[in-house]
């Protein structure tokens, strides 16, 4: 594959909210020199409850947007639009989905093969982690769960709160009397709630994030020559955070899962975008 990017180029990085901003973070954690923009659709938040075709629609028009920026790459880091839209590359530019990374640690991690999923109804529906786990490992049972409160609890901010552990507990139940030793966080926003989540499963099960797997992903990219690496210094990195909506509350949530505690003091900007216009 040829590059059509220059490696001082941002990596694209996009969800429905602030779900993929817990990727982000491990993205710049791993990669300090390289530049991001991240793209969060907020005024057409949750993706999770809409069809293949708007789930589809909406996440080709984001990468659109990213590919005029111009980005060198992009990062779907959304599971629910990661389940539709399954394209390696883009016109030169590759494009990273978090199922590959997710599916594969999830296989890495358990012992009794039975694998725990939670994820929004579309990502359930859309069967994209059953599939690709049956494809890495036959043996492997994947028992899913669809948790419909969890993105609305992540978006609020109400990480520790009495609500979210009661849904944690709803959802994760059924799940630990199948006897997984392995939970997908299959939605990007699901890392925010990770405490709850972990108090409900106990300390023995193993839940799986794709930013940590997503990073050895791009790595390998670079090092077969399909992804430029940037190499500048890392003081003059930029990050840019986009969203569609949500001004000021998005801010603030966003500061809280970058854990920085403001914008400017990382050279991480922050404006809204308007999509139609
Ligand atoms: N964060 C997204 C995901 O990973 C979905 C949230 C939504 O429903 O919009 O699936």
């Amino acid at each position: 594959m040829k590059l059509s990017a220059h490696s001082q180029q941002p990596i694209g990085v996009f969800d429905s909210g602030v779900g993929g901003l817990t990727v982000l973070k491990t993205l710049m954690e791993h990669w300090p020199h390289e530049n991001f923009v991240y793209f969060g659709d907020t005024a057409r938040l949750p993706y999770g409850t809409k069809s293949p075709e708007t789930i589809y629609k909406y996440s080709m028009q984001i990468i659109g947007y990213l590919r005029q920026h111009p980005v060198k790459a992009i990062v779907i880091a959304c599971n629910t639009a990661s389940s539709h839209c399954i394209e390696p590359f883009i016109e030169n530019i590759p494009l990273f989905n978090v199922i590959e990374p997710g599916s594969r640690a999830a296989i890495k991690s358990s012992l009794n093969k039975r694998i725990g999923l939670l994820g929004t109804r579309a990502t359930l529906l859309s069967q994209s982690y059953q599939k690709k786990i049956k494809t890495l490992d036959p043996s492997a049972k994947v028992f899913g769960q669809a948790c419909p409160l969890f993105v609305p609890l992540a978006e609020e901010g109400l990480i520790d709160d009495p609500m979210t552990d009661l849904a944690a507990y709803r959802y994760i139940q059924p799940l630990l009397q199948e006897k997984v030793d392995t939970i997908i966080l299959g939605c990007t926003h699901y890392p925010i709630l990770k405490k709850a989540i972990q108090k409900v499963a106990g300390p023995s099960i193993t839940l799986i994030e794709s930013g940590e797997a997503l990073s050895l992903w791009i790595k390998e990219t670079m090092d077969q020559g399909a992804l430029a690496q940037n190499t500048s210094s890392s003081e003059n990195r930029k990050v840019e955070i986009l969203s569609t909506d949500g001004g000021e509350h998005f801010q603030n949530l966003a500061l809280q899962i970058l854990d920085v505690t403001d914008f400017s003091s990382k050279n991480i900007l922050y404006r809204m975008v308007d999509l139609s216009g």
